[in-house]
């Protein structure tokens, strides 16, 4: 079951759940690490946060699985989103939680999983819960206030407007004229964090729309839902892998090329040596006119100059394919 719904992906067996849930275009589970470091890749399995990078996708086979997808209302692509969010998501965006919300699903899916276990967890359980994913923004401390602010709000209390009104007010002698403003008031439990920074504010502040007032960052919604954001949430359904063969001589001529078997293997679509490509001659020195030449390199030659240097490259269904087919060539 994935988001309520049962579904049927194919995986091979040494497929990770995260490229198989990526590659069915469930990009709300971002890739980062790929070796279970950032949490970045959290799926709740069973209710309990794992790296999906980590995870072969077999294992996932008869378990219930939870995504960014599955968290509040009715997810809609695009810009905005219109459907509820999970009081998560909204505190996420209240407080101000997301930078480049690369890491917003992890975070809010490690801490649902302690929001399921209690409604009242202390901020030290929050900081726990927060601390398998990695903010490559070093967004740390508004997370932890926004799982406090949704705990509170799940439990039923009144939770404090986030606007300009919390601000702190400016020093008394420079801005004598306006009266002191609220206090913060206590988020439910022993709170510590507290991240709105010290903020003067001016007395035209009370006549003003915008200056001096919060106001959510303009793709938060989309990023607490995790709909496609960033380039690596490219739609990859249908497309082929490419891989090059590398010499692995600093200088050689390729006297006999056999592609054939590699050609041969099931799921290869294409395999390319220099007797395919035209021969067109480019420089790899300088960025635009004049080139300094010398043109002396193709994408593919019968002469290779380094070690690395292209020898054929082979375009297949899956990358493990692509692997098998440049062994035979
Ligand atoms: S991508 Fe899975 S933990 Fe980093
Ligand atoms: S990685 Fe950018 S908000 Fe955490």
């Amino acid at each position: 079951m994935l988001n309520g719904e049962a579904v049927e992906y194919e995986a091979a067996p040494n497929e990770t759940l995260l490229a198989v849930l990526r590659r069915n275009g469930v990009f709300g589970v971002k890739h980062g690490c790929e070796t279970g470091e950032c949490g970045n890749c959290i799926v709740l399995l069973d209710g309990q946060p794992v790296t999906s990078c980590v995870l072969l996708a077999v294992f996932a086979q008869g378990h219930t699985s939870s995504t960014i997808e599955g968290i509040g209302g009715e997810q809609e692509r695009g810009w905005r989103g219109s459907q509820p969010l999970h009081a998560l998501q909204t505190a996420f965006i209240e407080t101000g939680a997301i930078q480049c919300g690369y890491c917003t699903p992890g975070m809010i899916l490690a801490a649902k999983a302690l929001l399921d276990r209690t409604l009242s967890p202390t901020e030290e359980e929050v900081r726990d819960a927060l601390a398998s994913v990695l903010c490559r923004c070093t967004g740390y401390a508004k997370p932890v206030e926004a799982v406090l602010r949704a705990a509170a709000r799940m439990r039923g209390e009144e939770v404090p407007p986030i606007d300009g009104e919390t601000a702190i007010p400016g020093p008394e002698e420079l801005f004598g004229g306006i009266g002191p403003r609220e206090p913060l008031e206590p988020l439910g439990g022993d709170v510590l964090t507290r991240t709105l920074p010290a903020m003067t504010v001016a007395p035209e502040v009370d006549t003003l729309q915008q200056v001096g007032k919060s106001s959510p960052k303009v793709d938060a919604r989309k990023l607490v839902q995790g709909n496609p954001a960033f380039t690596d949430d490219i739609e990859l359904r249908g497309m082929l892998v490419g891989k090059l063969l590398l010499s692995p001589h600093a200088h050689a001529l390729i006297k006999r090329i056999d592609v054939s078997r590699a050609r041969a293997l099931p799921g290869v679509h294409a395999v390319l040596t220099y007797q395919d490509v035209p021969r067109v001659a480019y420089t790899t020195a300088g960025q635009s006119y004049p080139e300094p030449g010398p043109h002396d390199n193709y994408s593919l030659d019968s002469r290779v100059r380094f070690v690395g240097d292209r020898v054929a490259a082979v375009a297949a269904e899956t990358e493990e394919i692509a692997l098998r087919a440049l062994d035979l060539i």
